[in-house]
């Protein structure tokens, strides 16, 4: 992560420098994208950047940077053999005054650094969660870099000796506070659907393809809060730590406490599909 980029130029990350003023930094005014690369390979890089436009027209800043615009930004980043991601952040940029409407004129802060995938040992081994009643915005489907709800809620988790919370909002689980979610209750595999409610994940809509490909029971549709505790899997998904089985929810044991055979098999897909495209 020694270069990173900033505005058009690759810089020394230390002389990587943006305004006090800008509104990134005052409101939190931006979006952000994590976009994952395996032996140097951009994953899903269409869909990311599909997100990615989503989010910036949510906030009303839309860029006319094409996939390869971005990709030609990302390349020069990568480090060749290692697991890495892409993460992106492009803000409302400097304002000469702090206003909270839009400034008239308009020069969006972009920058972009890599920094290595940690092996996560939650993959392998499953995590505890916890659930916790949602306490952030109505716009969730917009990949905000105002990430104080969700930072506030991990914390929270791990606090209590979890590495995730899971998100609940009408008495239905959504997902986690950086992750989706998944259950499988009654032999089949569900995922909330796509709302303003929850971050439409990249890793999610792979689990998803991969199930329809692979003939694994699935189903788009709400998980209440009674069901997530009943069923026999949960698992928690996001690009940097892959499909995380939870092994205790709330204190009690998921299933018999174990990573379950849906987890294994599902797992095992998402790395063989990985590796096919490398
Ligand atoms: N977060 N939901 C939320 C709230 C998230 O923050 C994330 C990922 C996801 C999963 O999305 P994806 O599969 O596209 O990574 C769902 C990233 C990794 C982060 O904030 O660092």
């Amino acid at each position: 992560m020694d270069i990173v980029y900033l505005n058009g130029e690759y810089l020394p990350l230390a002389e990587a420098k943006v305004s006090v003023l800008d509104r990134g930094f005052l409101f939190g005014d931006g979006v952000y994208e994590v976009i994952p690369a395996y032996a140097g390979r951009l994953f899903r890089l269409e869909d990311h950047i599909q997100r990615l436009n989503n989010s910036l027209n949510g906030i009303r800043l839309p860029l006319n940077y094409t996939v390869s615009d971005w990709e030609a930004i990302f390349l020069p980043l990568l480090d060749g053999g290692k697991d890495q991601y892409i993460y992106l952040q492009i803000t409302r940029g400097y304002s000469p005054k702090r206003d909270h409407g839009f400034p008239q004129q308009t020069r969006p802060t972009i920058f972009a650094m890599c920094s290595d995938i940690l092996p996560f040992a939650g993959r392998i081994n499953g995590i505890r969660a916890i659930t916790m009643d949602d306490t952030r915005w109505q716009l969730c489907h917009i990949k905000a870099i105002t990430l104080l709800g969700n930072i506030l809620l991990r914390q929270e988790a791990l606090d209590q000796g979890c590495a995730e919370a899971i998100l609940v909002k009408n008495g239905q689980a959504i997902e986690g506070a950086a992750s989706n979610l998944f259950a499988v209750v009654d032999g089949i595999l569900l995922t909330p659907p796509k709302t303003n409610d929850i971050l439409p994940g990249i890793t999610r809509d792979v689990i998803l393809e991969l199930a329809k490909k692979h003939g694994i029971a699935h189903r788009e549709d709400l998980i209440s809060l009674e069901a997530l505790h009943a069923a026999s899997e949960i698992w928690v998904a996001s690009s940097t730590r892959e499909i995380v089985p939870v092994v205790e929810l709330d204190g009690v044991s998921v299933g018999d406490g174990q990573p379950g055979p849906v987890w294994h098999a599902m797992d095992q897909l998402l790395q063989a599909y990985k590796k096919s495209l490398s």
